[in-house]
């Protein structure tokens, strides 16, 4: 089925109209309250940005009005081995009532994402441009093994090498490898070394747990996994190869065989992480990376899957987000040269703080960057350590031009005052990116004056992994209007957003000088859009599609008066902590498995600088209701940390003394829960109570607020 082109939204009008009432802020601080800072884009990033206003709009009215001849100019800037049919660019179909779901991208082409980001950049010259720098997790460290730079050419040569031990291990097209590593190089070289021999590769983040690793490799019925020994977080030394050697072995006794065993990064030398025994079928990466012989590019369909990335939801266990090679690729390439004003001339520096684990760094630091031959920093280590000046001073040392990181670091970074900051230059900074949650007028602020001098624009990014890029963004064109601290803003091409009315399900139409809120809907078919959930379609269906024809995200938003999108963040029960999804569910899951709990439930609570932080309801089994406190309270905190994650254990815990909040069907009140987690005592405004079975309990949860762990 064929969509119909939409119309130009309201967010895109409002692109080239910019509001008179928005006051331009004068350079000098202190300035404007922050509920009228509105700054525009800075002179200086004017004089030299790509876009203009004009040619912003221009494009995303063509994305509109013919998506197929849009994105195919977009994929004519790649190698096809095999032209796709350009009179079918695209199918889809976003309504349940009119058959499954589904969205096509570049029928019958065949391409290579791997080929275009490393083999495609040499032959076109750059093979001696700088692809990767490495910074570890202590200033001046190097690796015992791996090299501090790789050059186009260097990264190239390692992947066909890596790529060569994979298939020597048995991994061909189509199986899926699974990546537990930590944010050196060598971790975006594994995931071009699956796709260019078309394994699906499932990166895990660093910081899961083994059960949730293991849970990980057995969901996508992993081959092989490559790991590392382990990491330097901060003052730690962490022990990833430990954690995956047990993880492959919990996922092997569950019935996934990982025939092709593991490869090991060593990252770590003697002293910090004595040399393990390995077992016959696992190798050390430096002991198969030999020759680049058997490294032939598989062409692949451009439908055919990239990688899975797992992710959150609202129940369950976390869903496997699956990625096409084709669409993935173009809208990887198109957002980071358009949303970012092209960080690619000779002397920009890319930095994106993200990690691999997540899809930011699938997007802005594997893929994106290279598919656009950019420069860039890997940075393994965390912005706090060994101090708060470490990401500035790492922007002076490699002369950095584009940084894009997450509020929950600007937050924890701004506590630590402007002189971290202002002791350094910058001066190479152009642009600063923010991802991951809302971000809050303050933050905003801080990271525009004090980071980027008032020289340096702020664009808020909003997107998930199931969009696979940005959609909502301010633009950076010359003459586009002010930026809004805490919106973002305007849609990117091909992004058509809608809100829904929470109650009804009915569009809310978007009118210019009406306020509206409602649920944040996506309404045409992208190409970098998430095809299904890995195995279960169904579920891909009942998440996302439920109202037919649109996408549903997730997320509430507010749109402005001047057609203006400010996400105000989940409606669902997926908390976002420090920029991480954590399904509630998971975790409640985690804690009722200990003897003592009976029941619990979990809210997210605003926090400074976490956005967002866990707090539990507990209600424990009658035998043990003697044992609430922080002794217990340690040991649920432990137990989510072993069976999710560190960043998914509860910060607080309210020991319910007889119950949770449940309607007479049994649904637990959760409204009713973040009420009282957020305010407390003083709790007031519960709304109806009426459906509650046991209005009781509401009041003993008051009163026993106080006595939380
Ligand atoms: O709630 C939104 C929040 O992060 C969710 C997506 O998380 P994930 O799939 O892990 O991807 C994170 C990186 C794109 C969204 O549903 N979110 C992400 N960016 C923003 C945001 N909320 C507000 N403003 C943002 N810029």
């Amino acid at each position: 089925m064929r969509v119909t082109p939409f119309v130009l939204p309201l967010a895109a009008q409002a692109l080239v109209a910019p509001r008179p009432h928005m006051k331009r802020l004068s350079s000098q601080r202190p300035a404007a309250a922050l509920e009228d800072y509105c700054p525009p884009l800075p002179e200086a990033f004017e004089a030299q940005a790509a876009l203009t206003a004009d040619g912003a709009a221009e494009a995303y009215k063509a994305s509109l009005d013919d998506p197929s001849g849009f994105w195919a100019s977009e994929a004519d800037r790649y190698h096809w081995q095999t032209p796709f049919d350009r009179s079918n660019v695209y199918s889809a179909n976003f309504k349940r009532s009119a058959g499954p779901i589904a969205a096509r991208w570049f029928e019958d082409g065949a391409t290579n994402i791997a080929y275009n980001c490393l083999d495609r950049q040499v032959e076109a010259g750059l093979g001696d441009k700088l692809c990767f720098i490495a910074e570890r997790n202590d200033e001046g460290e190097t690796s015992p093994l791996q090299p501090e730079t790789y050059t186009y050419a260097e990264a190239l040569e390692e992947t066909k090498k890596l790529a060569a031990a994979l298939r020597a291990r048995g991994v061909k097209k189509g199986d899926r490898v699974a990546l537990f590593m930590p944010m050196v190089p060598e971790l975006a070289i594994a995931m071009l070394a699956c796709a260019r021999i078309g394994a699906v590769h499932t990166v895990v983040f660093g910081g899961f747990s083994r059960d949730s690793l293991a849970s990980r490799i057995a969901s996508a019925g992993a081959t092989c996994v490559i790991a590392a020994d382990g990491v330097r977080r901060g003052g730690k030394v962490i022990d990833l190869w430990g954690i995956a050697k047990d993880a492959l072995a919990s996922a092997r006794d569950q019935g996934t065989p990982v025939a092709g065993g593991a490869v090991i990064l060593r990252r770590l030398d003697d002293a910090a992480y004595p040399e393990p025994q390995l077992a016959a079928d696992e190798a050390w990466w430096h002991n198969v990376v030999t020759s680049t012989d058997g490294s032939d590019v598989e062409w692949m369909a451009a439908e055919d899957p990239l990688f899975i990335l797992y992710t959150s939801g609202s129940t369950g266990a976390p869903k496997g987000i699956v990625h096409a090679t084709g669409g993935y690729m173009v809208g990887a390439g198109h957002s980071f040269r358009t949303v970012f004003d092209a960080p690619v001339r000779a002397d920009d520096v890319w930095f994106c703080t993200a990690d691999c684990g997540w899809i930011t760094g699938h997007t802005y630091v594997a893929y994106g960057p290279l598919l656009n031959g950019a420069t860039q920093i890997v940075f393994e280590g965390v912005p706090s350590w060994p101090d708060a000046g470490r990401l500035w001073r790492i922007v002076d040392q490699h002369k950095v031009t584009h940084l894009y990181t997450a509020p929950t670091a600007i937050r924890a970074l701004m506590r630590s005052g402007d002189d971290p900051v202002t002791s350094t230059s910058r001066a190479s900074l152009k642009l600063l990116g923010s991802v991951g949650e809302p971000i809050n007028p303050e933050a905003w602020r801080w990271y525009r004056e004090v980071v980027g001098d008032d020289r340096c624009p702020v664009a808020d990014t909003w997107w998930q992994t199931e969009t696979g890029v940005i959609q909502i963004a301010p633009t950076m064109a010359s003459g586009a209007g002010p930026h809004k601290p805490g919106a973002a803003m305007t849609p990117v091409a091909g992004c058509v957003p809608a809100l829904l009315d929470a109650a009804t399900g009915a569009e809310i139409p978007a009118v210019i000088g009406e306020e509206a809120k409602g649920l944040l809907v996506l309404k045409q078919p992208w190409p970098s859009m998430a095809r299904t959930c890995w195995g279960d379609h169904e579920r891909f269906e009942n998440t996302y599609f439920s109202y037919d024809g649109y996408y549903l995200t997730g997320d509430g938003a507010r749109r402005d008066a001047d057609g203006h999108y400010w996400i105000t963040g989940r409606v669902d029960d997926v908390v976002v902590v420090s920029g991480h999804n954590i399904g509630t569910a998971e975790v409640e899951s985690a804690l009722v498995a200990h003897p003592a709990v009976a029941e619990a439930a979990l809210v997210g609570v605003p926090h400074d600088v976490k956005g967002s932080a866990l707090y539990a309801f507990v209600t424990l089994t009658q035998d043990a209701e003697g044992q609430a406190g922080d002794e217990l309270a340690k040991e649920l905190k432990l137990r989510a940390r072993a069976d999710v994650a560190a960043f998914a254990s509860p910060d607080t815990f309210h020991w319910a003394p007889t119950g949770l909040p449940k309607t007479r069907s049994g649904k637990i009140m959760r409204r009713i829960l973040r009420k009282i987690a957020a305010e407390g005592a003083d709790v007031s405004g519960l709304g109806d109570t009426s459906t509650l079975a046991d209005p009781g309990i509401v009041d003993e949860l008051i009163a026993s607020h106080a006595g939380a762990s």
